[in-house]
């Protein structure tokens, strides 16, 4: 994401200066994936090698996105946005250690008959863990393909029954400063917040990720617990989830409140839609290198036949 106004952000975060700090985090990640220098600098201590994380058991491999090429390890886990831990795309990998993950609880409210709160040991063993290869996409056109493990979010959904006043589902990321830094700046409105349509919510292909390449989420990818939401811009993946309510009417949400004409609150990937800055048609594809060829991105990601009637009537250039 890149961000246009706020009076207290330093300039080296803002565009031209963000192209730079994009570059280095690349540069830092290519090393990482031993392009070139071996892994520098302290990303290398913070960030465990895949194989040395917590593995999670009894995990079921889907046929979602087999034949896809995975993302690289190394990139997946030191290339990420997390503005909680810094607005650099190294800064996460580097600062997401003071997030403590254990005891965790999610507390899941609102237009429902059973609210309450769940776990997240709970979490890792009531729901049956699904391997699935899903692309992510974001707005500043570069994608990335990662073996996710997750469960379909309905399946959490549908055990706090929502009434059926609820037609939006609204979650909430952490907020505490003393272990996300980043949140003592107003660089954001804390806490990051995002939202679905409930059949959005509900469909098979939107999952609750708890973690990847077969391990538990580092932290920096949003551990414990984070949505994945394969047919829409990234930044509709929330991390590090604390709060699920069911609500009536289209909820506020974290980059559509903060710049409406650049995030709409769907954020369905769609080529024939620009984001007001830059063109969404094409996209380079992360561990491929910064100049490297770009490929035409399809709606939906790639998606579009698993959910492009969940939008038959809407005009995609007014609800983008
Ligand atoms: N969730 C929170 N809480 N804070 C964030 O800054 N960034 C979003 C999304 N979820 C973000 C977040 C954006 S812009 C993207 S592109 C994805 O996380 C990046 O996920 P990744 O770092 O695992 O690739």
């Amino acid at each position: 994401m890149l961000i246009r106004r706020h009076g207290d952000i330093r300039s080296s975060e803002i565009t031209p200066a963000d192209v730079y700090a994009q570059r280095r985090a690349f540069l830092k990640a290519a090393a990482a994936a031993g392009v070139g220098a071996a892994l520098s600098g302290p990303a290398a201590a913070l960030v465990a090698p895949a194989g040395q994380r917590d593995a999670i058991a009894g995990v079921v491999e889907t046929p979602h996105g087999r034949g896809l090429e995975l993302t690289d390890y190394e990139f997946v886990t030191q290339y990420n946005n997390f503005y909680e831990f810094g607005t650099d795309k190294a800064d996460p990998a580097e600062n997401a250690h003071t997030l403590r993950t254990r005891p965790w609880n999610v507390v899941v409210d609102g237009e429902c008959e059973a609210p309450g709160e769940i776990g997240i040991e709970d979490i890792l063993t009531g729901f049956t863990q699904e391997e699935r290869i899903y692309r992510l996409r974001c707005v500043e056109a570069w994608a990335m393909v990662v073996p996710w493990i997750g469960f379909p979010l309905g399946d959490l959904l549908r055990r706090f029954k929502p009434t059926s006043r609820a037609n939006y589902v609204r979650f909430e990321t952490l907020l505490d400063p003393e272990q996300m830094p980043g949140q003592r700046r107003a660089i954001l409105d804390w806490p990051y917040r995002e939202g679905l349509r409930m059949d959005e919510a509900m469909h098979p292909l939107t999952i609750l990720a708890t973690g990847l390449y077969g391990e538990v989420l580092p932290n920096q990818n949003g551990a414990p617990l984070r949505l994945v939401v394969p047919w829409k811009y990234g930044f509709k993946s929330i991390k590090s989830i604390v709060r699920i309510s069911f609500v009536h009417g289209v909820p506020e949400t974290t980059w559509w409140r903060m710049a409406p004409d650049e995030y709409g609150f769907y954020a369905n990937v769609n080529p024939s839609v620009d984001h007001p800055r830059w063109s969404q048609a094409r996209h380079r594809v992360l561990g491929e290198g910064l100049f490297s060829r770009k490929h035409e991105t399809p709606m939906f990601n790639g998606y579009a036949d698993q959910v492009a009637h969940l939008y038959k009537d809407m005009d995609l250039r007014k609800f983008y």
